[in-house]
């Protein structure tokens, strides 16, 4: 929600913030905009609604040049996306510049207070307030200013500021959104995240909650909110520059679902033959636990119900899925003998974020399965294991959620195994399966061109429902989400055996019914569901391993390779992510960038 970049260096900063703000742009896009403090010795702001094109053409029309700076793309959340919403905003006697991701919650009540001392906000955002409040504040210390305004403000906040009398300096500081600093011989930048500095650094700070970066083009510092230094070292950035960009796809999304053979093959590696993870997991003793629950938001919960099946199965223990956003607040039964596991991609979802707090308040041990190092999940679970997808740029999620499958599983067989429920046998025959899907990965995407010519036929459908039973239900709940996210068709996802319970009467003509089938033991049953549809006008798509040998004309396919039942969504959901990627693109939409959305929901 909200990408912020600061730069100030020996370079062109607005160039730089531009750039940064494209690799941030996945955060928010409704608007954006840029301050820099350049030669007329005051703040020069270009902000605009829209897409950051609309910002470059602004800058098109007026040039800026300087070497300090700070840019913001938008998700709105207080206020309509408008130029006059649009970050940084700039207190009324121009003195301060602020670009804030988060959202302050008692902003009401200290732009009432300030109102009062008669000053006139410009905008309905709850972010001006920070600009404003700094300047009421400030006593020629900006720093002193930055510590008296982090008291007040109530809520989550990365910010970074500028002041026209520190005309080198940037300073930045947040509570419960993420920060990084990045150094480097020509500069230092303040970003949201890591994509936003790589062309120039892999050298980055995580800045820890009310924690003060003070930065010029030579020096970082570090203060706590007594003014007292901080020593914070330095971590290197493995992903590649490349790695964050298209890579000659059209589409991140594409370019990202045809990565998944490598990125599982890598997570696989480090779930399941050696390193960290595995030696971290090894010292957790399964047999403590009496329960485990699975919270995520979004396509990660998806995962967590398809885990459900798999550890269930494996591990005979009993599991519970809860969307993070209901887990926070539901007062949940959980305790010292409760293992918690958190996935989430960011790890920096607000929601998911909250319910590991409530599970660790509640004596639960936490695990997350997280893909960005460094982020606030990865550092405040009791044990994070790593997916190794690199940096995920496109919205909606793909080779992310396959590497957290990947995880999950190798998980599942661990923890079955040391509960004495498989045979070492199994245990191998399991893991020979795991590692065997990044091949069968590649086996699907060698069928790309087929997929995409089913899809071309689906573009006009209003309406597709996506049934499974047992496990392909677990992962037709993703396919629905996959498909509506990016190509704005009303989707929903049933257990097969539900839908004579109500949803039937929505079956008719011009809906599409996707059946998931990778269950040989449900095969006849989740036929019988298909011609329950079919009969009622419906088209119907039949994904999966288990072959169809009633060709029937009502029913087009896609065959997948063989696979072990359990591990079969990984599978699925590549026939499924490609479905969603050429509905969309055939209906020309903005594939990397739905509307409304954002990738990092930073923001209840
Ligand atoms: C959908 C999607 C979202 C995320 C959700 C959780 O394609 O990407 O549903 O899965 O917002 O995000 P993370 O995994 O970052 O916690």
């Amino acid at each position: 929600m909200c990408g912020i970049i600061g730069y100030v260096g020996k370079e062109d900063a607005v160039s730089i913030i531009v750039e940064g703000l494209k690799k941030l742009e996945y955060r928010g896009y409704d608007s954006a905009g840029i301050a820099v403090y350049g030669a007329s010795g005051f703040f020069d702001v270009v902000k605009q609604k829209g897409r950051l094109a609309s910002l470059e053409a602004g800058l098109a029309d007026n040039p800026l040049t300087a070497c300090i700076g700070i840019g913001h793309t938008r998700w709105a959340t207080h206020g309509e996306p408008s130029d006059i919403n649009s970050h940084p905003h700039v207190g009324n006697q121009s003195k301060v510049a602020v670009v804030h991701n988060g959202i302050i919650e008692n902003y009401k009540q200290l732009k009432e207070n300030l109102e009062h001392s008669g000053i006139v906000f410009s905008s309905q955002t709850d972010s001006e307030v920070i600009a404003q409040l700094a300047e009421h504040y400030y006593n020629g210390d900006i720093m002193e200013t930055v510590i008296k305004i982090s008291g007040r403000l109530e809520g989550s906040y990365a910010l970074g500021i500028m002041c026209v009398d520190e005309p080198d300096m940037l300073v930045a500081v947040k509570k419960d959104s993420p920060l990084i600093i990045g150094v480097s011989k020509n500069g230092n930048f303040i970003a949201s995240d890591v994509p936003a500095v790589l062309k120039h650094t892999n050298e980055v700070y995580y800045l820890e909650d009310r924690e003060i970066a003070v930065l010029t083009k030579d020096s970082v510092q570090f203060y706590d909110m007594d003014k007292q230094p901080i020593q914070k070292t330095p971590e290197t950035i493995t992903w590649s520059f490349d790695s964050a960009e298209k890579g000659g796809y059209e589409h991140f999304m594409l370019k990202e679902i045809m990565e998944q053979p490598k990125v599982l093959r890598d997570t696989i590696n480090s779930a399941t033959v050696s390193g960290e993870c595995k030696e971290n997991i090894e010292n957790l003793d399964i047999s403590r636990f009496n329960k485990i629950v699975i919270t995520a938001c979004g396509s990660a919960y998806n995962a967590g119900v398809v885990a459900k099946y798999v550890f269930e199965q494996l591990c005979r223990l009993s599991v519970e899925v809860e969307l993070a956003s209901e887990f926070r607040y539901k007062d949940a039964i959980i305790d010292s003998k409760t293992l918690v596991i958190l996935i989430s991609q960011s790890g920096e979802t607000a929601d998911t974020i909250a319910a590991m707090r409530e599970a660790k308040s509640k004596g639960a041990f936490t695990l997350a399965i997280v893909n960005v190092v460094g982020s606030t999940i990865a550092k405040e679970s009791d044990l994070c294991l790593y997916t190794a997808a690199g940096p995920e740029i496109a919205v909606a999620t793909t080779k992310a959620f396959s590497t957290q499958l990947a995880i999950l599983y190798a998980l599942a067989v661990r923890f079955a195994t040391s509960l004495g429920k498989l045979s070492s046998e199994t245990e191998n025959e399991l893991l020979c399966e795991i590692k065997a899907l990044p091949e069968k990965v590649t086996e699907i995407l060698k069928h790309i061109d087929s997929i995409q010519k089913v899809a071309s036929s689906y573009v006009g459908y209003k309406s597709i429902f996506f049934i499974g039973r047992n496990i392909d239900y677990a992962i037709a709940l993703e396919g629905s989400l996959k498909l509506k996210e990016i190509s704005y068709i009303h989707s929903e996802a049933y257990a097969g055996g539900e839908l004579k319970h109500g949803t039937i009467s929505l079956i008719e003509e011009n809906t599409l019914v996707v059946a998931i089938a990778n269950c040989e033991r449900l095969y006849g049953k989740i036929m019988s569901n298909v011609e329950q549809v079919a009969s009622r006008g419906a088209s119907v798509l039949l994904i999966g391993s288990c072959k169809n040998d009633e060709p029937d004309e009502r029913v087009s396919s896609i065959v997948l390779p063989d696979v072990h039942e359990l591990f079969s969504p990984s599978l699925s959901v590549v026939a499924l992510q490609l479905l969603s990627y050429y509905v969309a693109a055939n209906k020309g939409l903005d594939i990397d960038k739905p509307r409304n959305l954002a990738k990092s929901v930073t923001v209840e």
